[in-house]
């Protein structure tokens, strides 16, 4: 499934060949050149960039903002947008949650069917966690059989595969663990081992990219016994910067579950929400700081289940649709199942949208409260196609 993977910020791996990592690279405009290449050290570099820039703000993709565009969202079908500057294509897919309830696996296996229908195809496919449902609150025999759906489905891909630590694909970092709290497995073991990661966070390039894939599951040492929060963390912050400094002069896209940005408070149009909660990582200040100076072109999230995206300071932060949408039972917020494809232009540019695929929920009896939710949701969509009409002149008050 993987290869070329790597975590070790000083050696980068095999594949990153003197072709993908090129002494200058044209990027956003200006020619910026690969520290290592022409000797300056990493400090001497960045004072140099500073400098010359006037500030870290021109930093990375700030000098000039248009490093993506957007399309708007594929129904389900086989097209995939491309042109002269498209040098590949890649897919995010998120927060699947697979497992047997709704059929969910079988929702799982429409979006293989999907992505491998794509034409052209997409080169790889990065996951972003919650991939199987669930370690945190499940048997440990459940969550086995959860994460075989899984892989099994996912190996059905025509293209190599990344798996990334989601919330849900670790066993038992919770109070509601079914498993005791000195089982040996809890944690990311189990996920890491079945998907082939070759550790929480790590790298790979390819064809001239750079990608990073993020682990946003802190362990932590909770009152009830191990627990997790949203985090990224010192020593993977560490490795990050050098990764990235690694591999400066060639575009760079990171995946992470939890969220840099969720404004699902704004969204909401709740006072009462806090800006820090548990949908982004508690660090992500420092991180954002470290992708900005490194030019990071986007980051693709997960988690919250609403397609959001924010463009900050030069980078792109994308919260791809769910797979499962509303943990396959129905939409989510009127966004149906789904995930995002990506073209990487050969002068680093990025251009993305959504694509969607057929599925019809598959509820339960005892899903009540899916119907209900349902319920509410086709209401709301009645009332706004009301008042548009009334707006529109077409309809009397
Ligand atoms: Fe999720």
């Amino acid at each position: 499934m993987k290869s070329n993977t790597s975590n070790t910020p000083t050696e980068p791996n095999a594949s990153s060949s003197a072709q993908e990592k090129p002494d200058s690279v044209v990027r956003d405009g200006a020619v910026q050149t690969n520290p290592q290449a022409d000797g300056n050290s990493r400090r001497d570099f960045l004072k140099k960039l500073a400098l010359g820039a006037g500030g870290l703000g021109l930093l990375g993709g700030a000098a000039n903002p248009v490093i993506a565009r957007k399309q708007p969202v594929m129904p389900a079908g086989n097209a995939t947008i491309t042109d002269e500057n498209t040098a590949f294509h890649f897919a995010h897919l998120t927060d699947m949650h697979v497992r047997r309830l709704r059929k969910g696996h079988e929702g799982y296996a429409q979006c293989i069917a999907s992505v491998n229908a794509l034409d052209p195809a997409p080169e790889l496919v990065l996951m972003g966690g919650d991939m199987a449902f669930d370690g945190l609150y499940n048997e440990k025999d459940d969550f086995i059989d959860m994460i075989d759906l899984f892989t099994s489905a996912s190996n059905q891909l025509n293209m190599p595969w990344y798996g990334c630590i989601g919330n849900h694909d670790v066993l038992g970092l919770s109070a509601r663990r079914k498993v005791p709290a000195d089982d040996p497995d809890i944690g990311k073991g189990m996920i890491m081992e079945a998907t082939g990661m070759p550790s929480p966070y790590y790298s790979f390039n390819h064809n001239g990219w750079h990608f990073v894939v993020l682990d946003t599951i802190h362990q932590v040492q909770a009152e009830h016994g191990p627990g997790y929060v949203g985090r990224i963390g010192e020593e993977q912050l560490e490795w990050l910067r050098f990764d990235l400094g690694a591999h400066a002069g060639m575009p760079t896209v990171c995946v992470m579950h939890i969220a840099a940005f969720c404004n699902t408070g704004q969204i909401s149009g709740d006072p009462e929400a806090r800006a820090m909660n548990h949908m982004v990582v508690d660090d992500n200040r420092a991180l954002r700081e470290i992708l900005e100076r490194h030019g990071v072109k986007a980051v693709l999230q997960g988690h919250s289940h609403q397609i959001e995206d924010y463009y900050y300071n030069g980078i792109w932060y994308i919260t791809s649709q769910s797979v499962s949408a509303a943990w396959w039972g129905g939409n989510w917020r009127g966004f149906k199942p789904g995930y995002t494809v990506l073209a990487a232009g050969k002068d680093g540019s990025l251009n993305w949208w959504r694509q969607e695929f057929e599925w019809e929920h598959q509820l339960e009896p005892g899903d009540t409260l899916e119907r209900e939710r349902m319920a509410e949701r086709a209401d709301f969509e009645r009332e706004q196609r009301r008042l548009y009409e009334i707006e529109i002149g077409r309809r009397q008050r």
